[in-house]
Order: C-alpha cells, then sequence, then structure tokens
C-alpha cells in the first residue's frame, strides 16, 4: 500500500522528502557508520546536528538573540507544570480559556499559585476565541498564558491579547512553523513538535532571558528549571536525540521551501479550499466561530451520527485517514498541517462532495 492521506491531529504527516532523507541515512549517518539513534548525545556528530537544529529555527522564526531555545522532553503537558513553576513569583497568573488544552494548563496553574481565568468561551463548547480587547489583567500576574490555537475546536486567535508588561506565554504546539510570529511579542512560546515540526517525543520551549531565573518555585525539580537547562544546552540529561535529529531535517525543508511566509501562504490556500466547500455544503458544516477558525485543524460535521460515522469509514477506503474528531467532541477534523500536500486537500473535498452526493 502507497502512503495515504494522513489528517491525524498528532502525531501527524511528516515531509515525504524528510523520510526518506531520514532512511536514507538510517544505518550510516554521514559516514559515522553507524545512526543518529545510536550516536552518543555528548558526540561531535550529534554536537552539530543540535546546533544547527537550533541555528536554524533562529533562523526560520527571526528569534531575537534574548532568547533561549530549548529542546525538551515531557511533552506539552510537561510544560503545563513547568511554566507556573519557573514563572510563578508573586504566585499569580491569569489564564485565557479557549478549549480543553488551555483549560488543561489552567487546572494545573492551580496547583502551583494563584491561576485565574480571565475569560472563557467554554459557555458554546469552545468553538470561539473569548473577546481579548480590553481584558483586565491582574497588574501583579506574573504572566498571562494562551493557547493560540486550540487543537480539538480548530480555532485561533484572530489578534493577540495586549498584556503591556506582563509576559504573554503562548502554546502553539498545533501551530508551530505554519507561519511567521513576532517571537518579541511573547516571554515564553513553547509546543509539542509532533504536529507540525517532527516525532513525538521533543518539545520545544523559547524562553526570554528575564524569564529564566534561579527564584523559582522551591519544589521544581531541577530537570524542570529552565536554568537548569539553558546552562546545559539542554544537555542535562540524554535528550531526545533522535527526534531532534528529524526536527532538524524539518527545519532545513521548512527553508527549501522558502521559509515561514511561504508556508503560511500554503497553509492559507488550502484551508481555504476545505472551509470553500464546507461554507457552501448542504451536508457538511464547519463548527468553529468564522472569525477565529483556524488554518491547521479543521473540524466539521454532517448533524448525524450516523452519517458522521459512515463518512469516517468511507474516508478510509478512499485513502482519508485519521479523520475522525476528537473523543470529546465526535464528528470530523482534518488537520493540515506543513507537511499536508495541497493535492490532500482536494482529495478530501472531492471526497467530500461524492458522499454528499450520495447521501445528502
Ligand atoms: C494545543 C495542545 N497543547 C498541548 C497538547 C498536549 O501535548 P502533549 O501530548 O505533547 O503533552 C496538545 C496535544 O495534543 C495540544 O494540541
Amino acid at each position: 500500500m502507497g502512503r495515504v492521506y494522513n489528517f491525524s491531529a498528532g502525531p501527524a504527516v511528516l515531509p515525504e522528502e524528510v523520510l526518506r532523507q531520514a532512511a536514507a541515512e538510517m544505518l550510516d549517518y554521514n559516514g559515522t557508520g553507524m545512526s543518529v539513534m545510536e550516536m552518543s548525545h555528548r558526540s561531535k556528530p550529534f554536537a552539530s546536528i543540535i546546533e544547527t537544529a537550533e541555528a536554524d529555527l533562529r533562523e526560520l522564526m527571526a528569534i531575537p538573540d534574548n532568547y533561549q531555545v530549548l529542546f525538551l522532553q515531557g511533552g506539552a503537558t510537561q510544560q503545563f507544570a513547568a511554566i507556573p513553576m519557573n514563572l510563578m513569583r508573586n504566585k499569580k497568573a491569569d489564564y485565557i480559556v479557549s478549549g480543553s488544552w488551555s483549560k488543561k494548563a489552567f487546572k494545573e496553574a492551580q496547583l502551583y499559585g494563584e491561576a485565574r481565568c480571565v475569560a472563557s468561551s467554554e459557555d458554546e463548547n469552545f468553538s470561539y476565541v473569548p473577546d481579548v480587547t480590553g481584558l483586565a489583567f491582574d497588574a501583579e500576574a506574573d504572566y498571562v498564558y494562551i493557547c493560540q490555537n486550540e487543537t480539538i475546536y480548530g480555532t485561533t486567535y484572530p489578534a493577540l491579547p495586549d498584556t503591556g508588561d506582563i509576559p504573554l506565554v503562548t502554546d502553539v504546539s498545533s501551530m508551530f512553523l505554519s507561519e511567521p510570529m513576532d517571537v518579541s511579542r511573547f516571554g515564553l512560546i513553547y509546543g509539542g513538535v509532533q504536529k507540525n515540526i517532527g516525532p513525538a517525543g521533543v518539545t520545544i520551549v523559547i524562553v526570554r532571558d528575564d524569564l529564566v531565573r534561579e527564584d523559582v518555585l522551591p519544589f521544581t525539580p531541577s530537570i524542570m528549571r529552565y536554568t537548569t537547562q539553558v546552562k546545559a544546552k539542554s544537555l542535562s540529561n540524554t535528550p531526545p536525540a533522535y527526534g531532534i535529529y528529524i526536527c532538524g531535517l524539518v527545519f532545513q525543508w521548512l527553508k527549501e521551501m522558502g521559509g515561514l511566509a511561504v508556508m503560511a501562504e500554503r497553509n492559507r490556500e488550502k484551508a481555504a479550499i476545505l472551509y470553500d466547500y464546507l461554507d457552501q455544503s448542504k451536508l457538511f458544516r464547519g463548527t468553529a466561530r468564522k472569525e477565529d477558525r483556524s488554518l491547521m485543524n479543521v473540524p466539521f460535521v454532517t448533524g448525524s451520527d450516523e452519517l458522521d460515522a459512515l463518512f469516517v469509514a468511507e474516508a478510509k477506503s478512499h485513502g482519508i485517514e485519521s479523520i475522525k474528531g476528537h473523543r470529546s467532541v465526535g464528528g470530523m477534523r482534518a488537520s493540515i498541517y506543513n507537511a499536508m500536500p495541497k493535492a490532500g486537500v482536494e482529495a478530501l473535498v472531492a471526497f467530500m462532495a461524492e458522499f454528499e452526493e450520495n447521501n445528502g
């Protein structure tokens, strides 16, 4: 069987060129006579892999020099705890809750200090992003937290909150490197890489120097302190070495593709194909509010659980995989990350049209 169009929310599709290169280098990486998987993380070839990966990420995102880049383990979920532990000096933080992921992060932060929910869209099942214009933040808050792209509900912020001098922390797991972003607007940017960058097991944290401090909450495990990881250049213990290598290949692929502005253009084009179809369909409908629609995750329903199930089952025989919505919301969801080709979205829309004709 050939490759399918994989619409999984994560782990997710990776660029075929990257997979081919990894396969070609599997037994002998660059004349070392071994796989990167077998290589000491203290070796020269691996030092070059992680240093090049960081340099390429800095170039792609135009990360200013006063930000540190960390390649960590523990998933985005570990950062739900690490962020309050490292940043809560006043033991106060303001959270905007726009979906399950920001809600989980908010709940976790409550274990460590006074986390306050300043806005929520739970009243309408997180189908929109709360209005953040003019939101009043606690002047003593150590940070304001958002999840910039809510993977399950397919929403993204049309505009960022103005937090003044309070550091803005963002979870970009499901939109990492999908478009350019102004890093200097944030105190900390982080995400698991398994959606848009690489294999599960690597979490990237981009943190401003002034937030890497010794005065963390006293019980913070040393491995979870940003100071530990910054001093050790992410090599405090054995890092997810092979995953970092794949991330590095994806960074090179992105540079060859023309960088993040080009990716954003491609992503807008792909998303428009799907949203334009949904907007005229008499059977399917997108579930997120139009203004807040994500370019990466597109949830949709028919309105009938039976038809949804039939669609998911029939999609499989058309080479369309992992199109089922998250178990908490049902329906369908197409995740159309950087590595999903336009042809994949076109194949999905063609199948939706066929399904609508047969079942409408
Ligand atoms: C936006 C967002 N944040 C956090 C997570 C949790 O990530 P992890 O499984 O890496 O802990 C996910 C996972 O799917 C996610 O989509």
